[in-house]
């Protein structure tokens, strides 16, 4: 449904993978290796889904993964996705480049709301960010560390003239979708507020800021970069987009509150390993309480058991949850948890599992 909605621009952009993609294929590839050998006889009337993350008890083993331009995909899409998260009692990691500020967000109710920092700029940049995130009152950082340069989206770079701006094709493509033209374009393309801040009023537009946070990156920023933000935060503090084993020992004796295993949905390093494969390895690395979490490539119940079984604390959703946005906003949000809701529960039952606290090695074959 989403893809059906959206203008190719908006689709291209949201399945996109880095150069050739390798990354992205083996994001799905990953799940396929592993079998379970299910128990029997084991009373699986209920199941308990529940997953205590940094001392929060939550109704699902999962949360919402940072995505910059949901505003692009539905009308004020940040907050749809908020609400359906508070909705659902699961985190929801809000994008340095979402289309809403952090307050917006933060005003909805009962949400378990982290924030997502991208360095750009100097100092000064971040600081305010962090200030930003610390005032609405946001209960972690997710420093994303991935992407010290932007990740080169073949596919997705052929729809635009230059820069940010859509070639004429792409134009005419988004005047075929007029459902998304109503919904979305209606009411004026959206910016990113939280950056706009930073440059001059009259620049503050999509396009500006957008060109502004590309040629504003911080390929320089080390551990010492890392070292300074802890200092300037004083909550949770992850980092996401970590790839090798050794960087999850670094963060760990750094200090920090946790790491996010990912290799950004394959749209950063083409060639970059799946988490999935040294998962386990990590665990092993961290000891059974560090904060491991885990994306790039779930779409499935069963794809969220299976890493709960192999050592992660939880899982971030990107993909699943934005064809839920573009679906249908926070209804479709709403759906698309109800969906991985259902599948998680019949997966453990069959399983013969009765709680994903239970869950471990034993569930493999
Ligand atoms: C459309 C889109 C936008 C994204 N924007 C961001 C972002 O702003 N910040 C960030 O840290 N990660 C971003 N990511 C990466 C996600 O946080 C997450 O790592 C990735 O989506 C996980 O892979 P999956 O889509 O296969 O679930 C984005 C991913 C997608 C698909």
């Amino acid at each position: 449904m989403a893809l059906h909605r959206l203008p190719r621009v908006n689709a291209e952009y949201l399945e996109g993978g880095a150069e050739e993609e390798h990354t992205l294929r083996e994001n799905r590839e990953a799940f396929e290796s592993v079998r379970f050998a299910p128990r029997v006889l084991r009373d699986v009337a209920t199941v308990d889904l529940g997953r205590t993350i940094f001392g929060q008890r939550h109704r699902l083993p999962f949360g919402i993964a940072p995505t910059g331009f949901n505003g692009l995909l539905w009308h004020q899409g940040d907050q749809a996705i908020a609400r359906a998260a508070a909705q659902a009692n699961i985190p929801f990691c809000q994008s340095t480049v979402s289309n809403q500020t952090v307050s917006d967000c933060a005003g909805v109710k009962g949400l378990t709301h982290w924030f997502q920092l991208y360095l750009y700029g100097d100092e000064s940049t971040w600081s305010r960010l962090i200030a930003d995130a610390e005032k609405a009152r946001c209960q972690a950082l997710v420093l994303t560390v991935d992407s010290p340069v932007h990740g080169h989206r073949e596919w997705d770079r052929r729809n635009y003239r230059s820069g940010f701006t859509p070639n004429w094709s792409s134009k005419i493509d988004m005047l075929c979708h007029p459902r998304w033209m109503w919904q979305v374009m209606r009411h004026g393309l959206p910016s990113f507020p939280n950056l706009a801040q930073f440059l001059p009023e009259g620049q503050r537009d999509l396009y500006s800021v957008a060109t502004w946070a590309l040629s504003h990156q911080v390929p320089r920023a080390d551990w010492s970069t890392l070292a300074r933000v802890r200092a300037l935060w004083p909550g949770r503090l992850l980092i996401k987009g970590v790839g090798h084993l050794e960087d999850i020992r670094l963060a760990r004796d750094a200090g920090l509150d946790g790491v996010v295993l990912s290799n950004h949905g394959g749209r950063q390093l083409d060639r970059a390993i799946s988490p999935l494969h040294h998962l386990r390895q990590a665990r092993q690395l961290v000891g059974p309480d560090f904060t491991l979490l885990v994306d790039s490539g779930f779409r499935r119940g069963a794809d969220i058991i299976q890493a709960l079984a192999m050592g992660a604390t939880g899982v971030l959703l990107g993909r699943a949850m934005l064809y839920g946005l573009a679906a249908g906003g926070y209804a479709g949000v709403t759906r698309a948890i109800e969906l991985l809701t259902a599948e998680m529960s019949r997966t453990m039952a069959l399983l013969g599992v009765r709680s994903v606290d239970e869950l471990n090695e034993e569930v493999f074959a």
